[in-house]
């Protein structure tokens, strides 16, 4: 490891950047093991506080996180996902077997209908994924009928049949989900002539406007985004009129092995503490790359990047169904979020929206959900959003971090210091992951540009890098007020870092 004596993050308070949209604190929930089912949607005769169906406890907590928007229904699922066997009367919904996630039988109890209830509850935006996989054209187009269109259409007719007359504001549509894998196994350039063909009839119905992302690359694969990027006409690109699609997405997940043995989520050495925050910091690496591919192509940014798969991805816990996914969720999984949410900061121009998944009960979970008890489990990375909630639609701001020590590990050297930082208006949050499994670090804030009047901080920490909340210890990583570890600095602020933290410092300005 190397050492530095004067660790320094250097901001311009005075020098806003590129819009850090809402959109990158977005989510995702797929009919996916008890994300759905148990997580969101208990159904109304249940004993857990509902409404409609829809957990009361899981709506307050995600609201209080200001989710900007939810994407729904996969995944994998979304391209075996037929939506008119989700509406209509419940008890006459036809069932389907759910192939990708433990081969259940979905009852269809969950639809367009619920759905569109979740996120008015929520007052998120939301994100539909369509079928190309294995549905039609048509299908997808009557979809975006049925739920934006206001007149006496067919679509609308049927929509108001069940129960709804106003037609609903869907903003943001999926084409497609990993098209290269369970999304049909398509070749690039197949997937890309297939994208434009079913963005054309992903209609904008009044004054609905859709913003349509096609299914992306996975990772590494700049060849996808390529493929992509060669498909618009140059005239058609991003927001003009002519363009087929506005977005590409990416997917990229963080493991310490590999998808055969992936790692625990609670048990794991330091090296593979290290190792796992060294490979969420490829995200940096993914982010620069592909855009530089679509860069060459849209050099104005009109082309947005949507991350909307990322996070980590553990073994199940022991004794839980293998395919549905359910993992515990520690400090170490909080950085990888709070570092994942830097690079997209660092990134503003491109990435427009990410979608961690998933948001109850699957994956990088907010929630977790007792099926014995009932109990809400807030984790770890749910607190991280809550910290960051300053940095929706605000400017990002430059940090220069000088004389970071580092780490090797398996996979690539680690810096031990991550951070980002935005202003809007009067104010500024400044995050600072602090990577250090054992040693506390000083870290001087160098403030220039505006005078700083007030500051307030918070810390997000535990004695022990695996610490994560049960619903018998509810609080054993939640974030703590941290104003005690600052002091004036003739550059700014110093602060002192605890290991394994992340710290947030609120800035008010004049
Ligand atoms: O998020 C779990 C799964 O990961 C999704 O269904 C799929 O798109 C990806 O492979």
């Amino acid at each position: 490891m190397t050492r530095a004596d004067h660790l320094t993050a250097i901001i311009d308070l005075d020098l806003p950047g590129p819009r850090i949209s809402r959109h990158v604190y977005g989510h995702f929930a797929e009919h996916l093991g008890r994300c759905i089912y148990g997580g969101f949607w208990v159904g109304e005769d249940s004993d857990v506080p509902n409404v409609r169906g829809i957990r009361s406890d899981v709506v307050d907590a995600l609201r209080a996180l200001q989710i900007p928007n939810l994407r729904w229904p996969g995944g994998c699922f979304a391209d075996d996902y037929h939506w008119r066997d989700g509406i209509g009367p419940r008890d006459q919904r036809p069932r389907m077997v759910n192939s990708h996630w433990g081969d259940v039988v979905e009852d269809n109890s969950f639809g367009t209908h619920e759905f569109m209830d979740l996120c008015e509850l929520l007052g998120a935006e939301p994100y539909v994924s369509g079928n190309v996989g294995s549905g039609t054209v048509r299908e997808m187009s009557e979809w975006v009928e049925y739920l934006t269109r206001a007149d006496d259409s067919p679509m609308a007719a049927l929509r108001r049949g069940n129960g709804r007359d106003e037609p609903w504001r869907v903003p943001f549509w999926g084409i497609g989900n990993e098209a290269w894998g369970c999304g049909g196994n398509l070749r690039a350039e197949q997937f890309a002539s297939l994208a434009r063909q079913y963005a054309t009839y992903v209609r904008d119905h009044g004054d609905n406007t859709v913003y349509r992302i096609a299914a992306g690359a996975d990772s590494d694969d700049l060849h996808w985004t390529e493929a992509l990027m060669r498909s618009f006409d140059q005239a058609g690109l991003g927001q003009s009129p002519a363009a087929p699609f506005q977005a590409l997405s990416l997917h990229y997940y963080t493991m310490t092995g590999s998808w055969s043995a992936k790692g625990s989520a609670t048990q794991f050495t330091t090296d593979e503490w290290y190792l796992a925050l060294a490979r969420a910091a490829h995200m940096e690496t993914l982010l620069q790359r592909h855009s530089t591919v679509m860069d060459r192509y849209d050099p104005q940014r009109n082309v947005g990047l949507v991350v909307d798969e990322w996070g980590t991805w553990w073994d199940v816990e022991p004794g839980t169904n293998p395919g549905f996914l359910y993992q515990q969720n520690t400090l170490r999984d909080a950085l990888v979020a709070s570092t994942h949410l830097d690079a997209f900061h660092r990134h503003a121009d491109r990435v427009v929206m990410t979608n961690i998944a998933q948001t109850v009960n699957v994956l990088q979970a907010m929630l977790l959900t007792d099926p014995d008890s009932g109990a809400l489990v807030l984790t770890p990375t749910y607190h991280v959003y809550e910290m960051s909630t300053g940095h929706h639609d605000a400017d990002a701001l430059a940090v220069h971090l000088k004389d970071v020590p580092a780490v090797e590990t398996a996979s690539k050297e680690l810096p031990l210091v991550s951070a980002s930082a935005s202003t809007r208006g009067d104010t500024a949050l400044v995050s600072i992951s602090h990577l250090d499994a054992a040693e506390s670090r000083t870290l001087v804030v160098d403030l220039r540009g505006r005078e700083v009047t007030a500051h307030t901080a918070r810390v997000l920490t535990a004695d022990r890098v695996d610490a994560h909340n049960t619903p018998d210890a509810l609080d054993r990583v939640a974030p703590r007020p941290h104003d005690d570890a600052v002091r004036p600095h003739p550059r700014g602020l110093e602060v002192t870092l605890p290991p394994a933290s992340f710290v947030t410092l609120s800035l008010t300005l004049a």
